[in-house]
């Protein structure tokens, strides 16, 4: 293989002569390194970097143990390999070379036509007219049925809905029965998506966070991903939110240590993403908000994120956590985006929603749980004014 398919190679140049102790960290970091990971070379003027695989959190560290200056030209070298904007990921090291190789295949559109992708969407009648949404609803908490409320919207003004909704676990919600039939559930629950699907601006999204139910063996996920599914929607894919909480029992009486019937664990939860009629979002350029490290991230679709630690604190049984909903806003939306939750609760996609300066609604049928999402903003921007449901200061 020649040394520039194994090897992504840069150079930097240097002014004088390398001191002796900047010739001691090159010998350090050439014998830290895998020589088929990463090396350096010097070749009069310069620094020619090999740059295969690399930590590069421990390449800093090293630099950093010399003391030299910043403008030195290990710094330069740092800075010039941490600017890569492509690379790939793995066991905390970005790798630079061949890491996309296994998604190269040759005539890959063709082949997509050919397969006819999104068959289950095809023949959807959603209008690409998008709509003003109405100020007097702009950037307030609603305290409603959202089965009811989300009719006043009109078709084709939200750019992104993200929500958890009730999970009919039977848990103690202010004002809510969170044990009813299934089947009531979710024909409640679908009724009020569908009003969601209407209400997104095409091309827009809608990402749903779902718990897999473990105790009435209902795949509420699947359910409720067929039913967007069958309404049209592109399924853009799915992230796995994993909580790392154990707190699960292991097994149901009788079934420990026994194939009969084992107990399935889970510590982790869904988002199920969707798009309306296209994949693609255009937007200002100007008004991404996302870095670039966090990007790489946060497209592995694997997120650990620690649950809400604040249930007690504001009083609500199954809040999302701020940073759940801080990756989906800044990986799915623009900044002055509308965002929609209609089950707000105490206002988590809300008040994240306002310090990332998109716009929002939130709906929730609490008023003590709308009462804390007012305040959660107030908080936010001290000088927030709080409107009513009917747009009264
Ligand atoms: C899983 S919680 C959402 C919590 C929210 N993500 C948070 O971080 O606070 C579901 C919420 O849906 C609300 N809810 C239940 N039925 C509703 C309905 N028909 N319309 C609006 N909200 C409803 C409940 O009051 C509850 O707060």
């Amino acid at each position: 293989m020649a040394n520039n398919e194994k090897y992504k190679v840069l150079e930097v140049r240097f002014n004088d002569q390398l001191s002796n102790s900047e010739l001691e960290l090159i010998n350090n970091i050439n014998k830290e390194f895998s020589k088929k990971d990463f090396y350096l070379a010097v070749e009069r003027d310069k620094i020619i970097i090999y740059l295969n695989q690399l930590d590069l959190e421990k390449f800093g560290s090293m630099i950093a143990k010399y003391n030299l200056d910043p403008t030195s030209v290990f710094h330069k070298a740092y800075e010039q390999i941490s600017s890569i904007g492509s690379y790939g990921i793995k066991g905390g090291k970005r790798l630079f070379v061949g890491y996309n190789k296994e998604r190269k295949v040759a005539n890959r559109k063709g082949k997509e036509k050919e397969r006819k992708k999104f068959f289950y969407a095809k023949g959807h009648n959603f209008s690409k007219q998008n709509n003003e949404f109405p100020s007097q609803y702009l950037n307030k908490i609603i305290c409603a049925d959202s089965e009811e409320f989300l009719t006043q919207l009109p078709d084709n003004c939200v750019d992104l809905i993200f929500t958890s909704p009730p999970y009919n676990f039977g848990l103690d919600y202010e004002n809510h029965d969170d044990s009813n039939h299934w089947e009531n559930y979710f024909t409640k629950l679908f009724n009020i998506f569908k009003e969601c699907i209407r209400v997104t601006k095409y091309s827009g999204r809608i990402l749903v966070n779902v718990q897999p139910l473990f105790s009435d063996y209902i795949p509420s996920h699947h359910m409720i991903s067929n039913f967007f599914l069958q309404n049209k929607m592109l399924w853009k894919g799915e992230i796995i939110w994993e909580k790392n909480n154990y707190n699960c029992k292991y097994t149901a009486w009788g079934s420990w240590k026994s194939p009969a019937s084992p107990y399935l664990k889970y510590t982790w939860e869904f988002i199920e993403v969707f798009c309306k009629g296209d994949l693609v979002k255009k937007g200002d350029n100007n008004k991404i908000d996302i870095s670039a490290d966090e990007f790489k991230q946060w497209v592995v679709a694997k997120w650990s994120i620690a649950p809400e630690r604040k249930m007690k604190e504001f009083g609500h049984p199954a809040m999302f956590p701020e940073q759940l909903v801080e990756r989906v806003l800044k990986l799915f939306s623009y900044k002055d985006d509308i965002i929609l939750d209609p089950f707000n609760g105490v206002g988590t996609t809300t008040t994240v929603a306002c310090k990332l300066g998109r716009n929002y609604i939130g709906i929730d049928i609490s008023e003590e749980y709308c009462e804390k999402a007012k305040q959660r903003l107030k908080n936010t921007y001290k000088n927030y004014t709080i409107f009513d449901y009917a747009g009264t200061e």
